[in-house]
């Protein structure tokens, strides 16, 4: 059975592709300093940017990091699930160092998928996985898609179907003082955060709370341009609460965010695979997942050569 030798890869040292409800991630063994450097070497991903270590339940996320109440009441209403809390790390933790690129903290998330879950229960330990692309370019939401970005760097794709989701996990950071900071919006709506946890704070602007957060990052090969209404004839145009037009595709004909959400990656990974050179992207609104999606956009959207080269490679 597939998840046998995925286990059995992970084992030994070897890179694995595994579905989640988010993205597809390439994953190995966190606790081997050598599989882990693999998984920087296989993304082409700086070794200065953090990875998450997904674990099967709080239980392991406690061995890790220190936990404190309003980390454990998040764990608690949302793993399993797309939320990734970041923590300080305990110095038992089993984690290669690497992995937390020498913070002393630690990102953990337990993912709710099966197939993901199933190989966490199999491996016993935790397993790193950034998204299963290469740096910088759009999340792999079928395993076609990381099979296309990553090709022979990997030993194994688990093939689990597009991911449900199909946007990145929130990234929400706990201080030792219980203070809550959002680093990514993603999976889960800042609303939903604040439910539990309160108001949260943005991060410092400057420092670089979390690597891969203010770049150019997710992008594909086609330039973007944003909250467009009346795109032009040579643009390929993105639709939100409207069919496509001839040439475009629609995120969702309703103005549905959770369907945009799921479309968004595939949507940009085709109209580059049309050879498409500029895509319109209608007005998305700020709301629920709307926070996320006009995340993502914004940073695939970012000049790319204009970049500062300390930017450029901060990319995931
Ligand atoms: O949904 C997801 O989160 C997917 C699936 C596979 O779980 N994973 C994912 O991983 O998006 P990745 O590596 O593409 O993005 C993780 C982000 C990076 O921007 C990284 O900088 C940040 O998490 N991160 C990891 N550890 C951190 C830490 N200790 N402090 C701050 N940010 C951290
Ligand atoms: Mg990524």
């Amino acid at each position: 059975m597939s998840i046998a030798r995925a286990d059995k890869i992970l084992r030994a040292g070897g890179l694995v592709v595994f579905p989640t409800e988010t993205v597809y991630g390439l994953g190995a063994d966190a606790t081997n300093p050598l599989a882990v450097a693999r998984v920087f070497e296989a993304k082409g991903r700086p070794r200065f940017n953090p990875l998450i270590a997904h674990v099967l339940d709080l239980e392991e996320a406690e061995r890790q990091a220190r936990l404190g109440p309003k980390a454990r009441e998040l764990a608690q209403r949302f793993w399993p699930g797309p939320l990734t809390i970041v923590a300080p790390r305990k110095p038992e933790s089993t984690v290669a160092e690497l992995a937390c690129a020498g913070l002393a903290t630690i990102a953990l998330r337990a993912p709710s998928h099966p197939m993901a879950r199933k190989l966490l229960a199999a491996f016993g330990k935790p397993i790193v996985a950034p998204s299963a692309n290469r740096s910088g370019h759009v999340s792999a939401t079928t395993a076609q898609h990381a099979a296309a970005d990553l090709g022979d760097r990997i030993d194994l794709v688990l093939d689990g179907g597009p991911t449900p989701i199909g946007l990145e996990s929130t990234i929400v950071a706990l201080d030792e003082e219980g203070r809550a900071t959002l680093l990514r919006a993603g999976a889960i709506a800042r609303t939903d955060i604040e439910a539990v946890v309160g108001t949260l704070a943005a991060p410092e602007t400057g420092a670089i709370a979390a690597p891969g957060m203010l770049q150019s990052h997710y992008a594909p090969r086609a330039r973007l341009r944003l909250d467009v209404t009346s795109p032009r004839a040579d643009e390929a145009y993105l639709a939100f609460g409207a069919p496509a037009p001839p040439g475009g595709l629609t995120l969702s004909a309703t103005g549905n965010l959770v369907e945009a959400a799921a479309n968004l990656y595939a949507h940009l990974r085709a109209l580059d695979a049309a050879g498409v050179q500029t895509i319109a992207v209608a007005p998305i609104p700020r709301h629920g997942l709307g926070e996320a999606i006009r995340d993502r956009l914004a940073r695939a959207a970012a000049p790319r050569g204009e970049r500062p080269a300390s930017e450029a490679e901060e990319r995931a």
